[in-house]
């Protein structure tokens, strides 16, 4: 079998509580960085690793995230009336950016749920996870890339991974392990959301996999864990007693979309590295700092 990577699944379905009242009509994945949905910068990410088809898995009420990588004829005609090219060259920028499909999570029962809507996409492959609200920075060799790349030399699940502080290990999946080298590590257990007090370390998963289609099979029976939902990181865990995983300390800035701190650090840091505004926004940010 071809064990290239050519397929990512982007969850994307999550209600987003934690940004109420916004994402009960937007969907948060949807939340500009300026002027770019967050859910833009991800797709971006996976094609440059080398992905050719995206499934993105929505619900019902999250149509906005289908809207925008769709054709929009209606606005297409105003601008070419308009004769204002540029913008359409903006507006069609979404649409062509590589195989994009969607399917429903009908029910929000967690993570590991909404990646088990994948498996007849997937159709046998191993494949890339990019979770909708989790954007990292690299310019030069993307997260999902150099997973991808390590990927390639151990042919088994690899999980992203950076440390954390201490008081933040209750918000992620943590890592155990038995080797540390470079950046790799050598998985040897996990856990998701642990107390700081039984973590066994401060290793977080952070929203970048490349999982193996024998995730599936736990997948398939997974009881409810952690908040009562289908978590992805019981499933990893259980591969564990038939395959090697190694975990990868991506490089980048990794900003938590999906958290309103983390969201407003990701626009003030892409803001600052925009053509565009970047020195009106350092000049203002200057001039609050001053007025303090
Ligand atoms: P989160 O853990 O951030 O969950 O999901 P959430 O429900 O979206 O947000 P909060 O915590 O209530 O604010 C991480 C990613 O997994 C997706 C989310 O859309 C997000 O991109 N997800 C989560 C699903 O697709 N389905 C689920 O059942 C849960």
């Amino acid at each position: 079998m071809d064990k290239k990577i050519k397929k990512a699944v982007i969850p994307a379905a999550g209600f987003g509580t934690r940004f109420l009242p916004i994402t009960k009509a937007i969907s948060k994945e949807m939340l500009p960085i300026v002027d770019i949905p967050t859910i833009q910068i991800i797709v971006e990410e996976a094609i440059e690793a080398g992905i050719s088809e995206i499934l993105i898995i929505v619900n019902e009420d999250k149509k906005d995230i289908i809207n925008y990588f769709s054709c929009n004829k209606k606005f297409e005609k105003f601008l070419l009336d308009k004769g204002k090219d540029n913008l359409l060259v903006k507006l069609r920028e979404s649409e062509k950016m590589c195989n994009i499909t969607f399917t429903y999570q009908n029910e929000q029962k967690g993570l590991g749920h909404a990646i088990l809507m994948a498996k007849d996409f997937v159709d046998g492959e191993d494949f890339a996870v990019l979770l909708g609200d989790d954007i990292v920075v690299n310019k030069d060799n993307g997260a999902t890339k150099q997973l991808i790349d390590l990927y390639n030399k151990y042919n088994c699940t690899i999980l992203g991974v950076q440390t954390v502080e201490a008081a933040d290990v209750n918000k992620y999946g943590i890592i155990s392990y038995s080797n540390f080298q470079g950046r790799e590590y050598k998985v040897i257990g996990m856990v998701e959301k642990p107390n700081f007090e039984a973590a066994p370390s401060n290793v977080a998963i952070l929203g970048r996999y490349i999982l193996t289609n024998s995730i599936f099979a736990y997948l398939e029976k997974q009881k409810p864990g952690f908040g009562g939902e289908i978590q992805l990181t019981d499933s990893i865990f259980s591969l564990l007693e038939k395959e090697s995983i190694y975990a990868y300390d991506f490089e980048g800035k990794r900003y938590d979309v999906g958290d309103r701190f983390g969201y407003f650090k990701a626009i003030i840091d892409f803001a600052l590295t925009r053509e565009d505004i970047g020195k009106e926004a350092k000049n203002y940010l200057r001039k609050i700092n001053e007025e303090e």
